[in-house]
């Protein structure tokens, strides 16, 4: 029987109070993100052109999206198909390793590291696949809504939503049957990355799964193109294949799979400038913001191609190191 402790442990509770400054306010990465997501023009930029209502924003698989959908579909439309598709392509995984027909279920304990608005864990939730879930996200404005939201699908008594870095969590030791991100832990670059994955390490329950979607660079990647991306993310370097599975298989990880389709990422980004452009003014962004958004997502947009690399990454903790 599982124990439904995904309660803030007293040791770890106390730990992250007193980490959790440190992680927060250090300027090198962590700090940027939470600034950067908290913002009023982001908050803006994601709930009206990449989430909107369906609340939905990481990369989509738009090699996913039928011949119709692409010829008659707007491209809004086809970006909130697309990320759907990928959430769903997520929602799979989880189940398939997670959550094996043969076995009697009550559900999962659900962990979603940098959870934004929340929607897969309400998308497990509206399937029954999960018993208790605890999203973390950095922004209080993200954390915010996403509470928001769960309270509208009846869902607050189920998922709880911790305003706290992933590099330091309130969730007890094996508490948790699989740990999921979308999109968010190339915020923090490769070293913290492994840091996450010991994290990760000692929420798990022995037997427990890791599958997560990130956005990483090429081992080979070259650094002119990519010194734009990095200023973008204020970092010197982002995460690897390599360096996951490496940081995996010494913190007692198995089973190390990928699913990857890194030829969405130019496609995703080459959207949503557009229609940043389209839309921009109209929803009100400050004309500094616009600016800076048509750098940024153009240089995703030119630069990822043969350099950035997205998918999903699982790997199941066994203790044996
Ligand atoms: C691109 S968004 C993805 C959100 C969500 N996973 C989704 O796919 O809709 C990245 C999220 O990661 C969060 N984030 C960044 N760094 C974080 C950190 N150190 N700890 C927790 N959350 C973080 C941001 O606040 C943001 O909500």
């Amino acid at each position: 029987m599982k124990s439904n402790d995904l309660s803030k442990t007293g040791s770890s509770h106390i730990r992250c109070d007193s980490l959790a400054i440190f992680v927060w306010f250090d300027k090198s990465n962590t700090s940027n993100a939470k600034g950067y997501y908290d913002s009023d023009d982001a908050q803006n930029f994601y709930n009206k052109i990449w989430a909107g209502e369906d609340e939905l924003f990481h990369v989509g698989r738009y090699d996913l999206l039928t011949s119709e959908e692409k010829n008659v579909f707007p491209i809004e439309q086809q970006i909130r198909r697309a990320e759907e598709l990928h959430e769903l392509e997520l929602m799979n995984k989880i189940r398939h390793y997670c959550l094996p027909s043969s076995e009697t279920n009550f559900g999962l304990r659900v962990v979603d590291l940098g959870c934004g608005y929340g929607s897969l864990l309400r998308r497990l939730y509206k399937e029954g696949m999960i018993w208790k879930g605890t999203g973390v996200d950095i922004s209080l404005k993200m954390c915010k809504e996403a509470r928001k939201r769960n309270q509208i699908v009846a869902a607050s008594n189920t998922i709880e939503i911790l305003e706290q870095s992933y590099l330091q969590i309130s969730v007890g030791n094996e508490s948790v049957d699989v740990v999921i991100s979308m999109d968010s832990l190339l915020h923090v670059g490769p070293e913290r990355q492994r840091a996450v994955i010991k994290e990760v390490y000692r929420m798990l329950r022995p037997g427990g799964w890791m599958i997560f979607s990130d956005i990483m660079q090429n081992d080979n990647a070259d650094s002119n193109e990519m010194q734009p991306i990095y200023d973008r993310l204020n970092l010197s370097n982002m995460g690897t294949i390599s360096n996951y599975k490496s940081a995996l298989e010494e913190n007692g990880f198995a089973n190390f799979t990928t699913d990857l389709h890194s030829d969405n990422i130019s496609k995703h980004y080459g959207h949503v400038l557009d229609i940043t452009q389209k839309k921009g003014h109209e929803i009100g962004l400050s004309d500094t913001y616009i600016k800076k958004a048509e750098v940024g997502l153009k240089v995703w947009k030119e630069n990822s191609p043969g350099n950035i690399v997205w998918g999903i990454i699982a790997a199941q903790k066994t203790n044996k190191i």
